[in-house]
């Protein structure tokens, strides 16, 4: 079976990921599988997430020889026009918790009506044999609370409240939150490509 690398060290997103692919037809690999040299760690110099999802992937690809795919994700809030953005990860030093802290500070005076915003996550395959890249996203909307809710998923999960469900991102299970996800609607998307484009 031909393998697959998932090129990311976030467990939050392996275990998301890892659970939508695994009725489908590869061997799917973690950068744990794989030998890389020390000096491996992949910057995220692009000012987009497709720009960082394709840095990642042709980086790892090339690396390990292995067909890649890679993810860049991040939250945009409409009342910060977007931010943090392609800087999600890096909004505030410490952890997760400090970052999204740190959101909720800056939305103190938001009115409930406008605290609209979404997560995008766009995914690039590679394959380093025959270095055909491709990308596809996925956008999931929802709102931002005022107090945090939940103890599953990661990042800004906690704040994030999905309207038709009434509960936030951190109070479901990694299967309930891909089926309606950026990260679940990209997956879906990065099958089909895989499928039709990346078939041996
Ligand atoms: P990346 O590793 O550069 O893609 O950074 C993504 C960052 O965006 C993460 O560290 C989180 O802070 C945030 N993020 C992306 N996807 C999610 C998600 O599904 N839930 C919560 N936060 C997320």
């Amino acid at each position: 079976m031909k393998k697959l690398l998932i090129a990311t060290k976030n467990q939050g997103k392996i275990k998301e990921i890892k659970k939508e692919l695994t009725d489908f037809a590869m061997d799917i690999v973690g950068l744990e599988n794989v030998n890389l040299p020390e000096d491996s760690a992949v910057q995220e110099p692009a000012i987009t997430m497709e720009g960082n999802a394709i840095i990642k992937a042709m980086t790892y690809g090339n690396k390990t020889g292995l067909l890649t795919l890679a993810e860049d994700a991040g939250l945009e809030v409409d009342a910060l026009n977007g931010r943090p953005g392609v800087l999600s990860a890096r909004y505030a030093s410490g952890t997760d918790k400090d970052r999204y802290l740190k959101l909720l500070r800056e939305m103190q005076a938001v009115s409930d009506k406008k605290r609209g915003a979404q997560f995008r996550s766009v995914i690039a395959i590679y394959d380093p044999e025959s270095e055909k890249i491709r990308t596809c996203e996925g956008i999931y909307r929802g709102k931002i609370i005022q107090t945090p809710k939940g103890k599953q998923g990661f990042g800004y999960d906690p704040i994030f409240l999905n309207e038709n469900l009434g509960k936030t991102n951190a109070q479901m299970t990694a299967e309930e939150k891909n089926s309606v996800s950026h990260r679940g609607k990209a997956l879906k998307n990065a099958k089909e490509i895989l499928k039709k484009e990346f078939k041996q």
